[in-house]
């Protein structure tokens, strides 16, 4: 997708693509698109819901690697945002890109997506970026830096700074499909154990990850002394409670009466990926 056609300054629109365009795994995307089939709807009907889901997630790195932050030089393999464009820019990108996201919901024109489904998409994305979601788990993550958390403490920020968004990808394409109450449930059970494989994947990957590989430097965790779960559990502690996430995560999918293979397969690619 291009921002080009909107109505702003050049050089925002350059920074928001810039981000936007440096590509990433795209898992989000992919979960909602999962999710549609596992429901035998089409995938295509998930478009501008994930692209608003991307661009929250975009926005979300580009402030992430802030140096009032992370402090990271490296994205999606290429200088941050703040590196190319100054740091005000990069803040404004990020601005623009969640908000447009929303806007992008609000204009939704699908026959098959009806006012009330609509409305509880654009709540529920807001609840899971917002301070209950993402943003809040961001806040507690750098409040915990220079402590030593326990693991429910660690569970809280990896739930929020991360599952609550990759939760929405999913609860999304439920949404989308009409899912029960019963489905949505099990599906929320299980997005929270895929949030927290992935985020602990993250944290290993931190340790044992290559630049060429992950994109992003190695070591940013220790470097801002962070609390992650190698750091409380060890490695193999880490390594083990991966497992045990990724194990339960696909239990749960097969209680909730879907076809469930394309999620099971997500849920290998994220216990095993390099990236
Ligand atoms: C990185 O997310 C930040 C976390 C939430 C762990 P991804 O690993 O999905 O990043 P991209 O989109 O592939 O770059
Ligand atoms: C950040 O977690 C998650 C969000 C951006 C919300 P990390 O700080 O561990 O993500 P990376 O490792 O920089 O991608
Ligand atoms: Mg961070
Ligand atoms: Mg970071
Ligand atoms: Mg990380």
């Amino acid at each position: 997708m291009t921002l080009n056609t909107l109505s702003a300054p050049s050089n925002l629109l350059d920074a928001m693509n810039y981000s936007l365009q440096a590509g990433g795994k795209r898992i989000r995307p992919l979960l909602l698109f999962a999710t549609l089939s596992a429901f035998n709807k089409n995938p295509k009907l998930g478009l501008p819901v994930a692209t608003a889901i991307e661009m929250i997630h975009t926005y979300s790195l580009i402030h992430d690697d802030l140096p009032s932050m992370d402090n990271d030089d490296l994205r999606r393999g290429k200088p941050t945002n703040h590196k190319v464009y100054g740091e005000a820019l990069a803040i404004l990108a990020g601005d623009a890109l969640l908000t447009y996201s929303f806007q992008l919901l609000a204009e939704l024109n699908d026959s098959a997506i009806t006012d009330m489904i609509k409305l509880k998409l654009i709540q529920q994305l807001a609840i899971a970026a917002g301070p209950e979601g993402m943003v809040g788990g961001q806040v507690a993550d750098m409040e915990g830096e220079n402590k030593s958390l326990t693991i429910h403490e660690l569970e809280y920020i990896h739930e929020r700074k991360t599952g609550k968004l990759l939760e929405y990808s999913i609860i999304a394409g439920a949404l989308l499909s009409e899912a029960t109450e019963e489905q949505l449930k099990i599906l929320r059970e299980f997005s929270r154990h895929l949030g927290l494989a992935f985020q602990i994947r993250d944290d290993i990957l931190d340790i044992e990850g290559t630049v060429e590989e992950i994109g992003k430097p190695v070591g940013s965790d220790i470097t801002n002394r962070k609390s992650t779960y190698p750091s409380v559990l060890t490695l193999d502690g880490a390594k083990e409670k991966l497992n045990y996430h990724i194990t339960r995560g696909k239990e749960l999918l097969h209680e909730a009466n879907i076809q469930h293979n394309y999620l099971e397969q997500i849920c290998d690619l994220i216990a095993l990926r390099n990236n």
